[in-house]
């Protein structure tokens, strides 16, 4: 956004026009003739999707009138089937995506001036939802081999820690944390951390 254009704008928070906006991956891969790519760099599934997937919506357009049912009761219900009921319904939250989560984990806990550790690269939201609520996301590196560098990111918990994310298996680098050593690190978390685990890409590992 132009200078120009922000001073028109006084209502905004300068955290957001300060920063630049999320860009997923480009859509077009041009590779020579002969080589097929699949690309999954935003998740697209070159399977393409379950015919239920295709029964249900068309079971629904009828009703797209109405409003949803905004408590996701069915979905939770079958979540909770799905983890072979050691959790309940009111162990899920939903929303339309991975990172609307991710905004709402951040609208939730985070003040200004709070902290957030983070390892890069990690995935760019993390970092954007922490400066969009006027917090700070410190930046614990990962390892040459992308690791996390777990014992750094002990190390840099201090009072206005809020958030710690961790990506397992990570987005990009595809590493995955070993149970023991993530069983270990949370049990050193203080009381006062809360621990984003995003296994977003559980499945397809
Ligand atoms: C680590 C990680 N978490 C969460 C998401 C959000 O997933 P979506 O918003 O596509 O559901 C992504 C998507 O790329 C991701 O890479």
């Amino acid at each position: 956004m132009a200078k120009s254009t922000r001073n028109m704008q006084p209502g905004f928070k300068k955290y957001i026009l300060e920063d630049s906006t999320y860009k997923g991956g480009g859509k077009k891969i041009v590779m020579p003739d002969g080589v097929t790519v699949h690309k999954l760099s935003s998740n697209e599934n070159p399977l393409g999707y379950s015919p239920k997937v295709k029964e249900a919506l068309a079971n629904t357009l009828d009703d797209l009138s109405l409003y949803p049912d905004n408590t996701d009761i069915r979905l939770r219900e079958a979540l909770v089937k799905d983890f072979d009921g050691v959790l309940t319904v009111d162990n899920f939250i939903t929303a339309n995506s991975g990172s609307e989560i991710i905004d709402m984990i951040s609208k939730a806990f985070l003040n200004e001036d709070d902290e957030v550790i983070v390892s890069q690269p990690c995935f760019l939201p993390y970092t954007a939802f922490t400066r969009w609520m006027g917090a700070k996301a410190i930046n614990v590196p990962m390892t040459e081999d992308y690791d996390y560098n777990l014992d750094g990111i002990l190390e840099a918990i201090n009072d206005r820690t809020k958030l710690i994310f961790l990506a397992s298996p990570n987005n990009p680098s595809g590493n995955y944390i070993p149970l023991t050593d993530l069983r270990n690190f949370i049990d050193k978390l203080p009381d006062h951390v809360v621990l984003v685990l995003d296994e977003v890409y559980r499945h397809f590992a």
